[in-house]
């Protein structure tokens, strides 16, 4: 097999989570599943078809060439929707395939006009409105000329959905702005149904906002992270927690990341190990060297600080990583050998390592963690 390392994915654990957010969320919203970013590291074809599997039909991009992506492993029944960015002469090709995409400034709006009306077919589109995160949206002052535009235009669009961001509901530090959000996106809503423009779904909630703002799940919500098993937060985990105290873990990592032993060796006390002298081997040592480096999405600031398990045993990552390897201390383990199984990422008989652990050591969220990993790691979905 040609590679150093390789991600195993989860499907029982995507259905487990799928089904805890499905009770969340209630029947009557559609959960639309957000596999931007290479699905969050996961591998767009891994996840669409599991998503597909849990009766999920809807999913959400960031862009055009992602949207490419998708539709090559999507059914053929299942939405797709663009949220970012989408290039003018990627209009036409998001038209001619029903691609769903986001509209969120005057720009946009009429080279989205014009191509329907070229095409003779109607654009799918969403209207995203500026409440306050301060990206991407149309701004309240602009409504009225907004709502004179789309009554004009009618024969050139379906207004698939109303829409909006929310600027960090995973902290409590927000509360106000997103409560704010959320009265602001209710005001746009109220002038849109004044004026009979009248969208097929009402959407703003994405994973934070899901699990604890109940009133931001409308016709559908956008959920990434959550799908595959992370909290947002500790925050919001808290949150669901006191909600409910039986529901301890409900959320399951789907990610497994795996590599093995490629050299064992002894080094001497008072030798210093790896690139320059960031570690100096105090005693008589037995060290591992990992085929993984920074280049395969182990970040370099794990050198010195990193874990890893072998033997069902937590080592540390001792010296600099380097681009393509990390040296481990295997002292303790005296009948370690080439290849045998590591664990950088997942479970290792009774031990574990998260990707929360190993985000905070390499002071990252997450959602970095997961969308660095390098799209040419082999990923294969297991039980
Ligand atoms: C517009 C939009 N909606 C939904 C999401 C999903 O967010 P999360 O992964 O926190 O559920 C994102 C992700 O950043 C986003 O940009």
């Amino acid at each position: 097999m040609f590679h150093t390392s390789h991600i195993e994915i989860s499907q029982s654990a995507y259905k487990k989570n799928i089904r805890y957010l499905k009770k969340i969320v209630g029947e009557k919203a559609t959960i639309s599943s957000v596999i931007k970013g290479n699905a969050y590291g996961h591998g767009v074809e891994n996840i669409v078809p599991m998503a597909e599997a849990c009766k999920i039909n809807h999913f959400s991009v960031f862009s055009a060439s992602e949207a490419l992506q998708v539709c090559r492993v999507k059914a053929p029944k299942s939405q797709l929707m663009i949220m970012g960015f989408v290039d003018d002469d990627e209009i036409e090709w998001a038209i001619e395939h029903d691609v769903e995409f986001f509209v969120f400034d005057i720009d946009r709006l009429n080279k989205t006009f014009e191509t329907a009306r070229r095409m003779k077919k109607r654009a799918r589109i969403h209207i995203e409105v500026e409440t306050g995160f301060h990206r991407t949206g149309f701004d309240y002052a602009f409504l009225p000329q907004l709502i004179e535009i789309l009554k004009e235009n009618k024969e050139h669009y379906y207004l698939e959905g109303l829409c909006t961001h929310y600027a960090g509901a995973e902290s409590i530090s927000n509360y106000v702005r997103i409560r704010e959000q959320i009265n602001l996106y209710r005001k746009f809503y109220r002038y849109f149904s004044r004026h009979d423009v009248l969208p097929c779904k009402k959407h703003t909630a994405c994973s934070a906002a899901v699990l604890t703002y109940p009133t931001t799940i409308m016709d559908m919500v956008r959920i990434g992270i959550a799908q595959y098993g992370f909290w947002p937060s500790p925050e919001t985990q808290m949150f669901r927690f006191n909600k409910d105290p039986k529901d301890t873990n409900p959320l399951r990592r789907l990610i497994t990341w795996k590599s093995r032993v490629m050299v064992v060796k002894n080094v001497e006390a008072g030798e210093f190990i790896g690139y320059g002298s960031s570690f100096l081997a105090n005693k008589k040592m037995k060290i591992a060297i990992i085929p993984v480096g920074y280049s395969n999405g182990f970040s370099r600031s794990l050198s010195n600080m990193g874990r890893v398990l072998i033997r069902g045993r937590r080592v540390p990552v001792i010296g600099t990583v380097t681009m393509n390897t990390m040296t481990v201390n295997v002292s303790d383990i005296p009948s370690v050998e080439r290849g045998d199984e590591v664990v950088i990422i997942g479970k290792q008989n009774r031990l574990n390592i998260s990707v929360a652990s190993f985000s905070e050591m390499s002071n990252q969220v997450n959602y970095q963690t997961l969308t660095r990993l390098p799209a040419d790691i082999p990923r294969f979905v297991v039980k």
